[in-house]
């Protein structure tokens, strides 16, 4: 019964997923339900000059079709990350302008889906059409900010001299395509307003508390007239976490019409406004001794966003942590263009930022003949460089030194070209990881009941991470009672506050809040174990003992800086006449703290190191440079790995609690395993053939 925590047990929701009775957002089934479909612009810049409605208003089974010309009452969210947030500022059919191809320019209503479908290609739109800004070369770039609007601009010592003192330099230029989320479930609403002021959403969303709020604020509501239900949610890594235009429309309508309305995307329209990661440009300068010790670091970057909203890609957000340099410069450059706004994705910013950094590190250390392990533990930094505290329980080490001998790094060939098995190269590449650790404050009510069962209720949810286990695990633990009989609620407003499944914070918010909430219950029921208050419960007459606890942060980010470590080693194979390659071998091993479930914290790196590998080998997104439209379509044309482009991945983890961060000593997981997987598999090509690709991804056309 006891040291639930830190085991490996099952998934709470396996046999619920595997089966088909866990219920998405589009699956539920409303009485009297209707049903939208977009109407997207088919210019990517201009205004709309003429919306012609009125065939498919008369076509069969409409109910109404709203554009710009009838939009019904939308109000502008405060929009500031705290209180409420949206992902694209302008709100949806605002005025006649258009500024991306894809943008929601109406929304027809039908009795059935396809009636809808039908009657939004009905519907006549004449443009009078500018010329879109759609290429990196035509845009014009400022100085990017943080989303929290704070300055990324950062200069300590004098790179200028630190570089002219170097013996060992590189300079290179790396860049990053387009990504899209391609979640597994696709977006989808169902908005039903119960009378004129109270209303039941049922969406994908990774923050259902932030949700919940943001629609409250949106229609001019108190936030408990709004409920936000997310049980399960199929993928999300950022791009369900607030709500998007089409959300905010379907609501509207529901609103407007009074009937429940559920829309839901094609994978075509959310190619184009449901967000996507945008492609990089960075260059890194490095300049290190003989020895190899850094002397100067410069890391430089470009992204964009649209014209709607600002988001900028953070790529030097891990440059003052990786490696120490007493001169060090990073900047960054934001520039619009007219296609959808570009948004949070798995590791925003330490993704393609370790993607360079780690290139470039593996590049200096070829030309130090220094191995590349040796050059990262010879400049290990204590403490963050930009905000000047020490890393709190950082082994970092470890990871380089465990990943090295369970690879087996130094049985590698010294040289390039070296090795061949069964007439293909073989290379082997290595590259580090790491992603901050954030925490914030979460609610969670506990009720032991009469028939012997505890349950736990939170908004707090699962985008697959494995938060009903890891809830179920630790309150088992904390009451002393078998797994099995704790219940998880999870996903519902109604419950109290259980914050975002964003940042790798989930389970690091929640889980202190469920073990205050246990000791909690055992106080009032004068028990010291969920056996002993049922006891009580059974003499008090009481229904159920019951308590509600919140955690959060304290002080202790004035004296620590709070980071993951890890590194990832592996091993490819290339068919050089064809430009084929295969991923033949993995390791990882991670530092996150303490392990919360060994089974789905491994599952969490496996799961990055995939889509790691899509982003190293597969994933792009390219705009048609007349229309501006994406040229990929759906999950055939956008390319991702598949179960045979895996190999095995190996994962191990390493380090102690980090008790400073929380009281259980976890630091999150979710984000980490993808940082520097591109490099890895770059540095291994490398190696295999001697040529340097800085250009992902790394297609077959590229290695001939
Ligand atoms: Mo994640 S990009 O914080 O959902």
């Amino acid at each position: 019964m006891n040291k639930l925590i830190g085991s490996g047990i099952n998934r709470k929701d396996g046999r619920a997923k595997v089966t088909g009775t866990a219920t998405y957002a589009a699956e539920h089934q409303i009485p009297g339900l209707v049903y939208g479909y977009l109407i997207t612009a088919s210019i990517a810049h201009g205004q709309i000059t003429n919306i012609d409605t009125q065939t498919a208003e008369q076509a069969a089974g409409v109910i109404a079709v709203f554009t710009h010309n009838n939009v019904p009452q939308i109000f502008k969210p405060t929009n500031n990350f705290m209180a409420s947030k949206i992902y694209e500022a302008r709100l949806p059919l605002a005025d006649n302008q258009i500024h991306y191809a894809g943008q929601i320019i109406g929304l027809v209503v039908a009795e059935t889906f396809e009636q809808a479908r039908h009657a939004a290609h009905l519907v006549q739109v004449e443009y009078a059409p500018q010329k879109p800004v759609l290429e990196a070369k035509d845009a014009t770039f400022q100085q990017a900010l943080t989303m929290f609007g704070e300055e990324i601009k950062f200069e300590k010592g004098d790179f200028a001299t630190g570089m002219r003192d170097a013996t060992g330099k590189i300079e290179a230029t790396y860049t990053t395509s387009t990504e899209l989320h391609a979640p597994m479930e696709p977006h989808a609403i169902i908005a039903h307003w119960q009378d004129a002021d109270t209303l039941t959403v049922y969406e994908p969303s990774q923050w259902v508390a932030g949700s919940q709020r943001t629609y409250a604020e949106i229609f001019g509501l108190a936030t408990e007239k709004v409920r936000t239900i997310t049980p399960f949610i199929g993928g999300a890594f950022g791009c369900k976490a607030f709500p998007w235009p089409h959300g905010i429309l379907c609501a509207a309508a529901a609103r407007k019409l009074q009937r429940p309305l559920k829309l839901a995307l094609s994978r075509r329209q959310m190619t184009a406004n449901t967000g996507h990661r945008s492609e990089t440009e960075q260059t890194i300068r490095l300049g290190a001794n003989a020895a190899g010790s850094l002397m100067a670091i410069e890391h430089t970057a470009q992204s964009f966003t649209s014209p709607v909203d600002t988001f900028a890609e953070h790529c030097t957000s891990i440059t003052p942590v990786m490696y120490a340099a007493p001169n060090l410069r990073i900047d960054q450059e934001l520039a619009q263009l007219n296609i959808g706004t570009s948004t949070f994705m798995r590791a925003p910013g330490e993704n393609p930022g370790m993607w360079a950094l780690e290139s470039a590190m593996d590049e200096l250390a070829w030309e130090l003949k220094i191995d590349p392990v040796e050059l990262r533990l010879k400049n290990q930094t204590k403490e963050h460089q930009k905000q000047g505290l020490p890393f709190s329980a950082k082994h970092f080490a470890e990871c380089l030194q465990l990943g090295a001998e369970q690879f087996g790094w130094q049985e590698r060939p010294q040289q390039v070209r070296s090795l061949t098995r069964d007439g293909k190269l073989i290379g082997s590449g290595m590259a580090a990881s790491t992603f901050p650790s954030l925490r914030g404050s979460a609610s969670v009510k506990v009720r032991l009941l009469a028939d012997g069962t505890a349950e736990i209720l939170t908004s707090g949810n699962d985008m697959g991470t494995g938060t009903y286990t890891v809830v179920a695990a630790t309150a088992a633990e904390a009451l002393g009672l078998p797994v099995e009989k704790v219940q998880v609620e999870l996903g519902d407003s109604l419950l109290p506050d259980g914050g975002i499944a964003g940042g790798s914070m989930m389970t690091v918010s929640l889980l202190p809040a469920v073990m205050k909430a246990c000791e909690e219950v055992l106080k009032i029921a004068k028990a010291t174990t969920a056996q002993e208050a049922f006891a009580t419960l059974h003499q008090s007459g009481e229904a159920a003992w019951e308590a509600t606890a919140s955690a959060g942060p304290g002080g202790e980010g004035k004296q620590w800086v709070f980071q993951s470590w890890g590194a990832h080693f592996c091993e490819v194979a290339i068919d050089e006449e064809i430009g084929r390659l295969q991923v033949t071998r993995w390791v990882s091993v991670m530092n996150i703290g303490r392990v919360i479930n060994a089974k789905t914290a491994a599952s969490q790196i496996r799961g990055a190191v995939t889509m790691g590998i899509g982003h190293a080998l597969m994933e792009e997104c390219h705009f048609d440079p007349n229309i501006g439209y994406p040229v990929v379509y759906d999950l055939a044309t956008y390319h991702f790995p598949t179960h045979a482009d895996i190999p095995r991945i190996q994962v191990t983890f390493v380090g102690e609690p980090d008790l400073n961060f929380n009281p259980l000593g976890g630091r999150g997981v979710g984000e980490i395993g993808i940082t520097g997987v591109s490099a890895a598999i770059a540095n291994a090509i490398y190696h295999a053939t001697g040529k340097r690709i800085r250009d992902l991804p790394i297609t077959p056309e590229k290695l001939l």
